[in-house]
């Protein structure tokens, strides 16, 4: 125990609760790698965001009323009558894009520097199940409002079950609590969108912290630092957590928040990809909208469903492309963590699974036509080579020669 904690109320608190010895061990003496670049900022946004959401969310929740009868009315009455609601909304629906923003820019980070590899297979697979997680809450959360959106993009995404031999109907009709979706979906769906989900999300990202600092953090050039210790066992490329990066993540912060409060205060909407236009209009189950597409970030697993002809060969595709990332730290066979060290066919691959993810994500939220059913089977093949590629190139990969310390 420190001189500082012994005595007075940090000291009083230390005897009966690890405050102290938390603090160290996660912050002030958690030796973090010196050469952090900017796509380290993201796990700490990652968790700025889930705060955000969760605060503007209880607070959404005390005027809002999961009822189909109300909720349209009650989500209008609180962006035009309650004191400041029109905020609380728009900051929670903007953080909701904003999440998968900074988590798939998180996830590539990790691609580039071959963060999932071993030994931090469990950080990227609580990572995994977070993405899961975050997945299943926007899903329902975008149900909420009981736009024309909410309710066709929810009949869409349920109907996929039904695709299932055997169980499918059974299960959608589960999934619903109704033979359509009704009240009983929409007050089912509140439930998990307030309460279960996101004490599930809570507990994953503690895990995945604990993993974390358990191992220790990768770093751009995948070089382990605990190889090299000095006499008190401290790594020499590593420094201190706080204050070194507590104050390097608060530029990141600014510098999101500057963006985020550009889109929250001047294109809440983002041109119909983060509020689609549909959704203001109340929820009728009698009336299909002319197109329907889910938001943006789920257009790119929609678009491999949708270049599938059969339905459950589709389903079945379009879970897998989640699917294969948990196995990711399996199929890649390479020891050499990250991008600058890795062949330059590993570079190729990944630039292939950035252009097809982005070239999915298009398509899926557009209209299909021939031309654009050819070009999301080509992406959806680009996707899928990617895994199969690394697995190919990374038995006998031609490395670069990886240095003993950081650079
Ligand atoms: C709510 C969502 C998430 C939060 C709050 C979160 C938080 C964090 C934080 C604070 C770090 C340490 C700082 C950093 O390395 O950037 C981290 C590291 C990491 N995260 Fe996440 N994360 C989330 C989602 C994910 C997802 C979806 C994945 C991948 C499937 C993932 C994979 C990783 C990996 C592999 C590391 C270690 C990176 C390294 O040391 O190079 N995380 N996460």
């Amino acid at each position: 125990m420190t001189d500082k904690s012994s005595n007075g109320l940090i000291g009083w608190i230390d005897a009966r609760f690890p405050l102290t010895k938390m603090f160290e061990e996660h912050l002030s003496k958690y030796y973090a790698p010196k050469n952090f670049n900017f796509w380290y900022f993201f796990g700490s946004l990652a968790l700025l965001v889930l705060v955000l959401q969760i605060v503007t969310g209880i607070f959404l929740t005390m005027h809002y009323n999961p009822d189909g009868e109300m909720a349209f009315a009650s989500v209008e009455y609180i962006a035009r009558d309650v004191d400041w609601g029109w905020l609380i909304r728009y900051l929670h629906s903007t953080g909701s894009s904003a999440f998968f923003i900074v988590v798939y820019l998180h996830m590539f980070r990790g691609l580039m520097y071959g963060s999932y590899q071993k030994p931090r297979e469990l950080i990227w697979l609580f990572g995994m199940f977070i993405f899961l997680a975050l997945m299943a809450e926007a899903f329902m959360g975008y149900l909420l409002p009981w736009g024309q959106m909410s309710y066709w993009g929810a009949q869409v995404i349920i109907s996929l079950f039904g695709a299932i031999p055997v169980v499918g109907d059974e299960l959608t009709l589960w999934i619903r609590g109704d033979f359509v979706i009704s009240g009983a979906t929409l007050n089912r769906f509140f439930a998990l969108h307030v309460v279960a989900v996101p004490l599930v999300l809570l507990m994953l990202v503690v895990m995945h912290i604990i993993a974390l600092h358990e191992v220790g953090s990768n770093n751009p050039d995948g070089v382990e630092i605990k190889k090299n210790k000095d006499a008190n066992g401290i790594p020499l490329d590593g420094i201190p957590f706080h204050p070194y990066y507590s104050v390097k993540d608060l530029v990141g912060v600014v510098v999101f928040l500057i963006l985020f409060s550009a889109v929250v205060f001047f294109a809440p909407e983002m041109g119909g990809y983060f509020l689609e236009y549909a959704n203001f209009i109340p929820a009728n189950p009698f009336k299909t909208p002319e197109h329907i597409a889910p938001v943006w970030y789920f257009t790119p697993f929609y678009a491999i469903l949708r270049a599938v002809p059969d339905k459950l060969v589709g389903v079945i595709a379009m879970f897998a492309a989640i699917a294969v990332l948990f196995v990711l730290p399996w199929i890649d066979r390479g020891k050499v963590h990250s991008i600058r060290y890795r062949a330059s066919s590993f570079k190729w691959l990944l630039v292939m699974l950035v252009v097809s993810f982005i070239g999915l994500g298009y398509l899926g939220a557009v209209p299909t036509t021939d031309a654009r059913i050819f070009f999301a089977r080509l992406f959806s093949i680009g996707y899928f080579a990617f895994f199969v590629g690394i697995w190919w190139i990374s038995k006998n990969e031609n490395t670069k020669p990886v240095p003993e310390r950081i650079q």
